[in-house]
């Protein structure tokens, strides 16, 4: 990786950059001893099991087993790749990164989304003064301003308009001698089907752009200013927007969000536009699709542990739906989350502008979780006869089943008993059936937790039980070597990898060797040269550990280990003789041969002893 950029440059930057400096961006990190801890966002986190040492400059998460430095971070929140995470933390801590040391091609891969963002930021400039310059454009601000929005806002959030014809952004692009390809590929242009070449894919369009957590331009959204059809248009998905990721104004709300420790989530951009205008910062849009499992964790980095979201809907119905459908997303996040439902015929923008922003926030106070919405759905629904009831019972098992916390799935059970006032086993008998049946067939809420969990990349970094006892004492002297480097001389000349059994852990402990012989280091360069995916969670997990070490008492484990070599060692001297006694040749064989390992080892360690 560091073929791209100069070594002394990487160096450079891992040592002026703070890490919690750039993960507090995302996640929201309490300090405990000398580590930070908050919610991993890598993984649907319940407890604060992520931590970030800001002395080692490394991050762990000890729940999936994520880890590694500032630039893995990144590489692994955004999606990018290590060059483009080098140059952003470049850019952050002022250092310059040569361009000139890049071949053409290493520069074409390290630039592509790069040259999306900076497509995409054309783009919106280019709407963005169409909007404010054009005659067309005059209309479309005519319909913002009699929509309520400010021209402060419209600036914020460089809101635009593609104007009527086929070629006026490719024209743009052609003249700012971008390649059309490359605007196709961003999305903002359509392959002819006759003939050659692209048109517009928007045209005649009030243009939203959508960033990314980070502030990048991703794509956009595009709404007509009268009632023809479709009503908006979206970027289809490309290497830099993906819907199920992208929330829009996440960038703008994410200090408000955790500022406030809650999220309110809106359906559209206007809705978003009007909450933000009218103060409420802390709002995010979901971009015409439902709510994900990455939309929840990616707003849990920002709202906190004890945070909670607010769905805002428009319509009752719209509503049920959504909160039906959310259950198990928010469940699996483990979010705290509320819905509000407006009253019929508003959405959040025309809720404002009719009710004022107080209003609608009291409202929000008061919004119910959302288990009690459905039931208060129900029974308005069905009424409280017993035929009601046996209704509200059938309405209310998908969504009681959809919670996987035991505790509290049984809390909701007990309340919905209550308010029936019918027998809890009588629910709990009916959750049962409809759970045995779920595991046959598909559930009747979206999402699979079997999915999830492969995706999230958990490697195994753990003491894991089949674990020997010798490679649990090879993974403390790993650690010790980690977190205690002045011992590292020490098992140097003892070469106790040499006799190591644990394949990952011996590769880690010559990469330790090899780095403190070769450079300054520091752990988390260490931990950015490591290839092996498992071998990288290991280490992460072991250096970030607070313990302390004292030369004695590292002295005493390295001698233990030693000596435990050699009783094995004692142990397989017994054994050879017993083989040559019994005539056992096939376990002789093999015996002679781990024997020989050890005399190879030992001769190792002798020669460099002797060096020294
Ligand atoms: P206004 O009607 O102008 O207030 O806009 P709105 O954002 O409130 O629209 P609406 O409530 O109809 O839709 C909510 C969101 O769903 C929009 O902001 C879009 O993200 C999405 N959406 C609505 N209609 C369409 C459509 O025709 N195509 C696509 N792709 N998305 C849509
Ligand atoms: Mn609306």
């Amino acid at each position: 990786m560091a073929k791209f950029i100069p070594e002394h440059i990487i160096s450079e930057i891992q040592n002026s950059i703070d890490i919690v400096d750039v993960i507090s961006e995302v996640v929201i990190l309490k300090k405990a001893g000398k580590n930070y801890f908050g919610l991993c966002p890598f993984h649907a986190d319940k407890d604060p099991s992520f931590s970030v040492s800001p002395e080692k400059r490394i991050f762990h998460c000890f729940g999936c087993g994520t880890g590694g430095n500032v630039f893995t971070f990144l590489m692994k929140f955004n999606g990018y790749s290590f060059p483009e995470a080098a140059r952003i933390l470049a850019v952050r801590c002022g250092v310059r990164v040569p361009e000139q040391s890049l071949t053409p091609a290493q520069k074409r891969l390290i630039d592509e989304k790069t040259r999306f963002f900076k497509i995409n930021t054309m783009a919106a400039d280019f709407f963005h003064q169409s909007l404010l310059n054009g005659v067309p454009g005059k209309n479309a601000i005519t319909y913002l301003n009699r929509r309520g929005f400010s021209e402060d806002i419209v600036t914020r959030f460089k809101i635009g308009f593609a104007p009527e014809g086929w070629d006026n952004l490719l024209s743009f692009f052609y003249s700012k001698k971008i390649p059309l390809n490359s605007v196709e590929m961003a999305g903002l242009a359509v392959v002819r089907k006759k003939g050659s070449g692209y048109y517009d894919r928007f045209r005649n369009r009030i243009m939203f752009p959508i960033a990314n957590i980070a502030g990048n331009i991703i794509g956009f959204g595009g709404r007509v200013t009268d009632d023809s059809l479709p009503k908006y248009l979206n970027t289809p998905e490309t290497p830099v927007y993906n819907k199920r990721r992208s929330l829009y104004g996440i960038d703008a709300a994410k200090t408000k969000c955790r500022a406030n420790e809650t999220v309110l989530i809106v359906e559209g951009y206007l809705d978003f536009l009007a909450l933000y205008q009218a103060g409420s910062e802390n709002v995010v849009a979901t971009l015409g699709t439902a709510l994900t499992d990455e939309h929840v964790r990616m707003l849990r980095g920002c709202i906190g542990e004890k945070g909670k979201a607010i769905l805002v809907y428009d319509s009752d119905l719209a509503g049920i739906k959504a909160a039906q459908r959310s259950i198990a997303v928010f469940d699996r996040g483990h979010m705290d989350a509320r819905i509000l439902v407006l009253p019929a015929g508003h959405d959040p923008d025309s809720y404002i502008r009719k009710h004022g922003r107080d209003s609608f926030m009291r409202g929000a106070d008061k919004a119910k979780n959302i288990i009690d919405f459905l039931t208060d759905m129900a029974v308005r629904q069905h009424g409280l006869s017993i035929e009601g009831k046996l209704r509200i019972l059938d309405d209310m098992i998908g969504p009681l089943a959809a919670i996987g916390d035991i505790n509290k799935k049984s809390l909701y059970r007990k309340e919905l008993a209550e308010r029936l006032d019918i027998d809890e086993s009588a629910i709990l008998h009916k959750v049962r059936d409809h759970d045995k049946k779920k595991n046959d067939t598909r559930p009747w809420v979206p999402g699979n937790d079997a999915m999830m969990s492969a995706s999230n990349g958990s490697c195994s970094y753990a003491e894991n039980e089949t674990e020997t006892a010798k490679a649990k004492f090879e993974r403390r002297l790993i650690a010790m070597m980690l977190q205690f480097p002045d011992i590292i001389p020490e098992i140097e000349t003892r070469r106790l990898p040499d006799f190591f059994e644990n394949s990952r852990l011996k590769a880690l402990g010559y990469s330790i060797l090899k780095h403190y012989a070769d450079s300054d280091g520091h752990v988390a360069k260490l931990i950015g040269q490591l290839k092996d995916k498992r071998v990288h969670a290991i280490a992460t997990s072991l250096a970030i550990e607070e313990q302390s070490w004292s030369y004695e008492g590292c002295l005493k484990l390295i001698d233990q280990f030693e000596s435990g070599i050699k009783h094995h060692e004692r142990i397989l001297l017994r054994k050879i003789k017993e083989a040559e006694t019994k005539g056992d040749d096939v376990n002789l064989i093999q015996l002679l041969a781990e024997k020989q390992k050890y005399a190879r080892n030992k001769a190792k360690k002798q020669n460099c002893v002797r060096r020294r």
